[in-house]
């Protein structure tokens, strides 16, 4: 087995050694400047660390774990248009910096580059390998449409933000993970466990996003605070603040999503997250995911040693400060 920072390091090589066209400039310079930006490279890690689990060959899971690092990070240009965000990886977002329809376009032509890594995979496993890999891509697209939806909906349930956030962020971890299965030549149910296991993991992996969107580090955490406030977007926090102020609050919580003093309207909703310990129940629910992905792993039949390290690095997912 390998450790988790030798599968990060076997990533960055990997990563490094990419080479991307060079013509017209401003459509590859985007590319190499959010996927050099760092990030945890936890998606192509955790391929890896499955690949190992079920006594695969690192090095022959390498282009399945760079056409999922590539589409994550083109994800994230998209995502950082859809969100107006200014600020990725404590850097400028590719919009900022090169304009929309540039970050638009670089975008697109990242999915491609993801695909022809993909195609790098042995062909005996190609096919699954590919529709894996579309299937998780559709599932990304489905869940940042609902993302954006919900925005201007205020009837949202917790069952429905659930399943938004399983598309938007928890079909990727899975299906990294699936991937990681296939290249080792997993039996199919173990591939659906792994695939279980990350997803509930994923799930729990979003919801701490949401929590640190809001209580983050500004210093650590490398996004501008409270976006999601700014945004009305239907968080875990927020709906379940919705279920729990009393209808005094509730009036001023609804005055907030016109609010267009920003620095105030962030002020106003954290305060009521603090009053009604909302952060709490949102780890709790975060737990909850946890626990339901150990218990996909629970149910592989192969030695819990070899599952070691992926239960350390869940942990740390959990308390990550970024
Ligand atoms: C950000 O993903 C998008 C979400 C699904 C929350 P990460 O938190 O993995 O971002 P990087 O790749 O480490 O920057
Ligand atoms: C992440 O959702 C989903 C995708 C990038 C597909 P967020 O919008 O919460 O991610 P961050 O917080 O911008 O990284
Ligand atoms: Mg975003
Ligand atoms: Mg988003
Ligand atoms: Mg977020």
């Amino acid at each position: 087995m390998h450790s988790p920072s030798e599968l990060l390091e076997h990533v960055e090589q990997a990563i490094s050694e990419i080479q991307y066209p060079t013509y017209p400039g401003n459509l590859y310079e985007p590319i190499s400047y959010i996927m050099s930006l760092g990030g945890k490279r936890v998606r192509p890690t955790m391929l890896l660390m499955a690949v190992d689990l079920f006594s695969g060959d690192i090095i022959k899971a390498l282009p399945a774990a760079m056409a999922i690092e590539t589409f994550h990070n083109f994800t994230l240009i998209h995502d950082d248009i859809m969100d107006n965000a200014p600020l990725r990886r404590g850097k400028q977002t590719v919009h900022e910096k090169w304009g929309t329809n540039t970050a638009i376009l670089s975008g697109d032509v990242m999915m491609v580059e993801a695909n022809k890594h993909i195609t790098n995979v042995d062909v005996n496993i190609l096919k699954p390998a590919l529709d894996t890999f579309n299937a998780t891509a559709q599932g990304v697209c489905e869940g940042q449409q609902l993302d954006m939806e919900f925005e201007s909906r205020s009837d949202v349930s917790i069952r429905e933000y659930i399943d938004m956030i399983r598309l938007k962020t928890a079909v990727l971890l899975g299906g990294a993970m699936k991937l990681g299965a296939i290249v080792a030549k997993a039996k199919p149910e173990e591939a659906d466990l792994i695939y279980a296991f990350g997803e509930n993991l994923g799930i729990a992996f979003q919801l701490q996003d949401d929590i640190l969107d809001v209580f983050g580090d500004p210093e650590k955490f490398g996004k501008q605070i409270a976006g999601d406030i700014i945004a009305n977007k239907k968080t875990y926090l927020l709906l379940k603040l919705q279920e729990l102020v009393s209808a005094e609050d509730l009036t001023k919580l609804n005055e907030q999503f016109t609010n267009r003093n920003l620095e105030d309207k962030i002020e106003r909703i954290t305060s009521l997250y603090h009053h009604y310990k909302i952060r709490e129940l949102a780890t709790d629910q975060m737990k909850d995911y946890l626990n339901n992905a150990f218990k996909a792993l629970n149910k592989i039949e192969i030695a819990n040693q070899r599952k070691s390290e992926l239960i350390k690095l869940a942990h740390e997912l959990m308390s990550r400060e970024n």
